[in-house]
């Protein structure tokens, strides 16, 4: 998909840079850089990720260099560089949670789902992604759910349930 079209296309609003400058606001003069964070946020809260072009216009507003811009969405996995599906599946492939079976977690969902890490499934629903360790190795194998939800222990079983759960919620939902 061209990112560079739909949802991001537009120049941002009137009322997204309005958001903006409330960040902005929360900073001390000449140092606007500190909201990066937010502003990436908002963008990818009114559109569902960060495109190219949203970086370079965060940039610009700010009066960062684009790279810099850049640097920030793609080391937070918190932010999205492409449309996600409705829920994204980050799951930490760190040490830690490789010496408890992460690898075998992993490649389960991979079969449940129909798809390799870093894709979405046909439908929509599910996205896999890699993440660095999420800071619960003591409840390893883990994953984040949608950057909120922290699924622990992962097990066959416990992973079946909560594809199923999610896939539920959606047809629920529709009817
Ligand atoms: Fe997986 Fe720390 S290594 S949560």
């Amino acid at each position: 998909m061209n990112t560079e079209q739909g949802p991001g296309s537009a120049p941002l609003s009137a009322a997204t840079l309005e958001r903006f400058a409330r960040e902005v606001a929360k900073y001390p003069a000449g140092q606007q850089q500190s909201a990066v964070m937010a502003c990436l946020a908002i963008v990818q809260h009114e559109e569902g990720f960060v495109s190219v072009k949203r970086e370079r216009e965060v940039a610009e507003y700010l009066g960062m260099a684009p790279i810099a811009v850049h640097e920030v969405t793609t080391f937070y996995n918190m932010y999205n560089q492409r449309p996600v599906g409705r829920f994204k599946l980050n799951v930490c492939t760190n040490l830690p949670c490789q010496l408890r079976d992460g690898q075998h977690a992993l490649h389960h969902l991979e079969k449940k789902l129909g798809i390799q890490m870093g894709e979405t499934t046909a439908d929509g629903l599910f996205t896999l992604q890699q993440s660095e360790c999420l800071g619960a190795c003591a409840d390893s194998p883990v994953m984040l759910v949608n950057d909120r939800t922290m699924c622990s222990f992962m097990s066959d079983d416990k992973l079946d349930q909560l594809v199923d759960g999610l896939r539920a919620s959606v047809e629920g939902s529709a009817s």
